[in-house]
């Protein structure tokens, strides 16, 4: 069903993104990745191989989102899993961080729509990114919290709003990536191990498991405006 599929996949050169390439190819899809990194974009082109291509971008900046899609041109499926994200307790927080926050989930996502909506075919789709932390309260995420409700919320509307295509929202739980990689290691395992026993899956999340949610939301052209929950039960913890 992917065959021949044009897929951009903003975020792509890591985590999530990267292994929903690697599905979405396997499956006989051309992807387009892209990031800010130029050494991260070339080390995942050279793992996914010739059925993908590169661009740099930053979503944060609204220039740089509008040319990206000018140089991409038409494609199938968006897919917008960049971010980089912070946490802490809400007090302690300095505004600006919280801004930095929203620029790069929430800005970045809404750029992506906004100038990539011209180039998705009627029949495409559209793939944003949410998070555990909108539905379940954690302490020190309030504010990453906030940033994936409003994600969440936007993809649900522009399900309307852009119909025929389709606009999903995937919210990952706790899923081992590189983005966990700045916690150090002996606490992230520890982390890993309590949050296992905790859930009903007794296991953290792994990239493949919320890549295979994306490729189900990409394919299945019944699915609009869902939010689809990744994330081993840690909501009903
Ligand atoms: N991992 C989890 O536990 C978890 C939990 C809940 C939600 N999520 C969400 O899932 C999504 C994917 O996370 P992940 O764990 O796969 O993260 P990841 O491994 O860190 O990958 C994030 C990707 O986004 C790119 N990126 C970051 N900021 C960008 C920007 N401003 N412009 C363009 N690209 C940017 C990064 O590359 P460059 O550095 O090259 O730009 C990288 O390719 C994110 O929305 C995250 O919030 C993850």
């Amino acid at each position: 069903m992917l065959k021949n599929m044009k897929i951009v996949i903003i975020g792509g050169s890591s985590g999530i993104g990267l292994e929903t390439a690697e599905l979405a190819i396997a499956q006989g899809a051309k992807v387009i990745i892209a990031s800010r990194s130029e050494d991260k974009l070339k080390q995942a082109e050279d793992q996914l191989g010739s059925n993908a291509s590169s661009y740099r971008v930053d979503t944060t900046d609204e220039q740089d989102v509008r040319a990206f899609f000018e140089a991409v041109g038409s494609f199938d499926h968006l897919v917008v899993s960049a971010a980089e994200t912070s946490g802490g307790p809400f007090l302690d927080t300095e505004t600006s961080k919280v801004r930095q926050l929203f620029d790069n989930k929430f800005w970045g996502q809404y750029h992506a729509v906004k100038y990539g909506v011209p180039k998705i075919s009627p029949e495409g789709s559209i793939t944003l990114f949410s998070g555990v932390v909108a539905y379940k309260a954690m302490m020190g995420s309030s504010m990453l919290g906030a940033v994936n409700a409003a994600v969440s919320s936007l993809g649900q509307t522009l399900a309307l709003e852009l119909a025929p295509i389709r606009v999903n929202v995937v919210s990952p739980g706790i899923i081992d990536t590189p983005s966990r990689s700045k916690m150090p290691e002996e606490a992230r395992l520890q982390f890993y191990d309590t949050l296992a026993r905790k859930l009903p899956v007794n296991r953290v999340g792994r990239a493949e498991d919320v890549a295979q949610g994306v490729l189900y939301l990409i394919q299945n052209g019944f699915v609009t405006g869902t939010v689809l929950h990744v994330e081993g039960g840690h909501i009903l913890t």
